[in-house]
């Protein structure tokens, strides 16, 4: 496996529960020293539990050298491909990085299979890299992409819901069978097809999931200013099959390491093709998302009466969704921050993303619980979903907060309860 972070400290972790023997190798020592002492480096529920029994079982062990992994049978790359700080384009170094480094020392027989998520064309550069080096000896490129979920990594890498390889030989297709054996075994559907069509298959879900939660915030948009509802209308649409009410749920949007960057990287590829129409299709996407915090940010301050400057607002949430302590692209930090800039003192709280966000934006405030960060508020914005606001209860909060002010960007609470404790409430 090379690249620890999320997606390979999970496929590691899951290919040593298969019974596989994994070396997982990572260029930051630091990570590297972690995980070897059995310390997950950020939060996932159950995976920290399969990784101590990984390492002790003997099956999984670290390095931060790719000569230690260059006698593996099968290598992952599962490297990120973060968004350019000045474009839509996905940043490919660590990909390119890792196969030229492979490539150059892996002699084969033995396959090298990317699972980063990469604009179509890479997996053929790649294969074309390893084939320049690895002259004479039989060491193949497959693509293999993933999709896994933060805060259900376990359950979407022991039992995934599809398996997809983009192979150019029988033979690669029947060594990632082997890998994945028992999964298959298990009744997982699995698609064999070509490197671009594996690459896209990826980029597209990501892009389609993305769609349907801004489609259902454009709806939202339109219930507004109509006065419609739009948690019965979106309750309606999903007894349809063909839509489905998952990813139907209205609020601030979609955020994350992943969403965001896949969303741009297939505008940007549509650009590059030029397919104008396509990419104004799927800029559309992104723009409507990113409204929605505006919109969130535009309904607290009228709740404020007209201003966030000199007053006091309590965000609750941080990471981009429950269940991880990730704050990347969050749509809670965003709006916490831009709160902040219009001169609002923001305090915020998160179950488990307090140190991530702490770190990336010192700037805030942070409470330990939700009453330390409520306290004297006048406004409390709901930004992430978590169960445990969900539950809160309005009248102890009412006890500690300046004004019962509560912005709801999740539809996550129930009005009727918030309003019987004297809150105004808006979703
Ligand atoms: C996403 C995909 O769901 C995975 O299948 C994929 O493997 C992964 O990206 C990836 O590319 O690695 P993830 O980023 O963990 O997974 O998050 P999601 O569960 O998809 O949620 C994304 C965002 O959409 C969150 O900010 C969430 O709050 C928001 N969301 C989700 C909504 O605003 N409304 C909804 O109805 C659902």
């Amino acid at each position: 496996m090379v690249g620890t972070g999320y997606l390979g400290t999970a496929h590691a972790v899951g290919m040593a529960q298969l019974g596989h023997d994994v070396i997982a190798m990572d260029i930051e020592e630091e990570k590297i020293a972690r995980l070897s002492a059995c310390e997950l480096p950020f939060f996932e529920p159950g995976l920290g539990e399969l990784l101590r029994k990984s390492v002790e079982s003997g099956r999984l062990r670290f390095t931060t050298s790719y000569d230690d992994i260059a006698g593996a049978d099968v290598h992952f790359v599962c490297v990120g491909t973060p968004q350019l700080p000045d474009s839509f384009n996905a940043d490919l170094r660590w990909v390119e990085t890792a196969f030229a480094e492979l490539a150059r020392r892996v002699a084969g027989p033995a396959i090298i299979v990317g699972k980063s998520t990469v604009p179509v064309g890479t997996a053929r550069r790649m294969a074309d890299v390893v084939r320049e080096q690895a002259a004479g000896s039989l060491v193949e490129v497959a693509w293999n992409p993933e999709f896994l979920r933060e805060g259900h990594a376990v359950q979407d890498t022991l039992q995934p819901d599809r398996l997809i390889f983009g192979v150019e030989s029988r033979w690669a297709e029947k060594m990632l069978r082997a890998v994945y054996q028992s999964i298959i075994e298990d009744g997982c559907p699995l698609v064999v097809t070509d490197y671009a069509t594996a690459e896209l298959v990826k980029v597209s879900a990501n892009t389609f999931l993305a769609m349907k939660i801004s489609f259902i915030n454009a709806v939202a948009q339109i219930c507004e200013a109509t006065g419609a509802s739009v948690l019965p209308l979106a309750e309606a649409l999903g007894y349809d099959e063909r839509i489905g009410r998952r990813f139907l749920g209205p609020g601030l949007g979609f955020g994350g390491g992943c969403l965001p960057k896949d969303v741009r990287a297939l505008c940007a590829c549509a650009t590059d093709l030029g397919l104008d129409a396509v990419a104004t299709f799927i800029r559309q996407i992104d723009t409507v998302n990113l409204s929605r915090r505006d919109r969130a940010l535009g309904i607290g301050r009228e709740l404020l009466g007209g201003a966030y400057a000199g007053k006091r607002v309590c965000v609750l949430g941080a990471a981009f969704k429950p269940n991880t302590d990730d704050v990347r692209d969050s749509p809670a930090i965003a709006v916490g921050v831009a709160a902040h800039r219009e001169g609002a003192r923001v305090v915020m709280y998160d179950p488990v993303a307090l140190n991530t966000a702490r770190r990336m934006h010192p700037e805030l405030e942070y409470g330990d619980t939700i009453v330390e960060a409520a306290r004297d508020a006048d406004l409390v914005m709901v930004l992430t979903d978590w169960t445990e606001f969900d539950d809160m209860n309005p009248a102890l909060l009412s006890e500690v907060v300046r004004s019962r002010n509560v912005l709801d960007g999740r539809n996550a609470l129930a009005p009727e309860r918030w309003r019987a404790a004297g809150w105004t409430y808006r979703a």
